[in-house]
């Protein structure tokens, strides 16, 4: 039987061309801190578009530019100053993933009184928090619908997942145009990412699931027939708003309503293998996880099989259950090489001198999947196969 669920997102969502008009109306006569990255935002119009409304709306705006690409403690530190120094009531973040999460940290920073990091690492309870808005630029994380956010303490070279139902952004605007201007690798690393967090909550082992199955195999089948056509055609705005409503349904909590949640084992080697490497989220997702179904398999090929016959509709005809598995792990594999994705550690020139610390950094919470729970003898095959 399925779990029992409370569903509640309690995000408000403006999807489609022009919605940034809903803009003023939302921070209307409010101190905002505008959080943005390297400056994508001031070369695509964005900023401009975000300004204008900023400016009908009468709101009296900070800024803090310059959010990593897998922010970083001391830029949340840098924002939770302004929050507290100028009083601030909204954050706006306008960007990607890492915009938003470095957002939702200063969110929850600017309510404490001691270091963030202490919310972060959970040695103190989040209680409350700043409300955040969401322009969103890039399709990729699901952060602009998620209660989630991801921070790297460079200093320790940790990267650490956290959440908190005080960090739903209060609204995100996600207009499919704003997306042209990502670069073409940017955009394969938003496919990859967005279609493991399906294939992570496809992962799980609830029973009577066929609702939330189906879907997740639709979304995926779907990603793989727009996946190429968007990538011909950058500014396709089709195309564009499919992945992007692909990006945020992917990771808001819909497709785990009823399950165990899944297995974000990937995940959790990926965060390990970007704090040590700062390498991209979906470059290092697009490595692991077709090496991660090749290690589950081997146990158990039932929901790699299932995969494989209903997303890439390989027959099972006269094959056995490990075969048509293997055949569906290598489809991916094969189709994230399509769109060239990376596909080797060794493309970002990480070989197996630090595989111990990137273990080490995937067990700095204990437990690691949940579909196979990962020890770190599992963990080392996974990373040795991704060499
Ligand atoms: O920094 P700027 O100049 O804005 O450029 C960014 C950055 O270089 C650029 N970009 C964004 N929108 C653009 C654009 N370039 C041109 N045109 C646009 N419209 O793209 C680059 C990557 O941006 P980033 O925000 O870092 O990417 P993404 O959205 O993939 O976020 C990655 C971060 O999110 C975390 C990852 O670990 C990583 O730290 N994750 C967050 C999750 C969540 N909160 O739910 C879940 C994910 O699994 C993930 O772990
Ligand atoms: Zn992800």
């Amino acid at each position: 039987m399925m779990n029992i669920f409370t569903q509640h997102n309690p995000t408000k969502l403006y999807f489609g061309r022009g919605q940034i008009s809903q803009l003023s109306t939302e921070v209307a006569h409010k101190k905002v801190l505008l959080v943005y990255g390297g400056g994508s935002i001031k070369q695509n119009g964005v900023y401009e578009d975000v300004m204008k409304e900023l400016t009908k709306a009468e709101a009296t705006v900070f800024e803090l530019p310059g959010v990593e690409q897998n922010p970083r403690l001391t830029t949340v530190h840098r924002g939770v100053e302004i929050c507290k120094s100028e009083e601030i009531d909204i954050l706006l973040a306008v960007g990607g993933g890492s915009a938003i999460d470095c957002t939702k940290a200063i969110a929850v920073g600017a309510k404490y009184d001691g270091d963030v990091w202490d919310l972060i690492t959970r040695k103190a309870p989040i209680t409350s928090a700043l409300p955040i808005g969401t322009v969103l630029t890039l399709a990729a994380t699901g952060s602009e619908m998620n209660p989630i956010s991801v921070i790297s303490n460079w200093d320790t070279k940790d990267k650490l997942g956290w959440g908190s139902p005080h960090v739903f952004p209060q609204f995100s605007i996600l207009d499919p145009t704003y997306t042209y201007s990502v670069s073409r690798k940017q955009t394969v690393y938003g496919i990859v990412d967005s279609m493991s967090h399906a294939l992570e909550s496809y992962f799980h082992r609830t029973r009577n699931t066929p609702m939330i199955d189906g879907f997740i195999e639709s979304l995926l089948r779907t990603a793989i027939r727009t996946a190429p056509k968007l990538l011909e055609d950058l500014t396709s705005y089709e195309h564009r708003e499919t992945m992007m409503y692909i990006s945020t349904t992917a990771f808001n909590e819909t497709l785990s309503n009823g399950t165990d949640g899944g297995d974000w084992g990937s995940h959790r080697i990926e965060h390990a293998l970007s704090a040590v490497y700062d390498i991209p989220h979906g470059g290092g997702l697009a490595i692991l996880f077709p090496n991660w179904l090749e290690h589950v398999l081997e146990d158990d090929p039932s929901r790699v099989k299932m995969l494989a016959m209903n997303v890439f509709g390989i027959s099972d005809k006269g094959k056995s259950d490990i075969e048509v598995a293997k055949e569906g792990a290598k489809a991916l594999r094969t189709f994230w090489d399509s769109l060239d994705a990376p596909n080797r550690l060794s493309d970002y020139g990480i070989d197996d001198k630090d595989i111990e610390l990137i273990i080490d950094k995937t067990f700095i919470k204990p437990g690691v999947g949940l579909y196979k729970e990962l020890d770190r003898e599992s963990v080392r095959d996974i990373l040795i196969r991704s060499m």
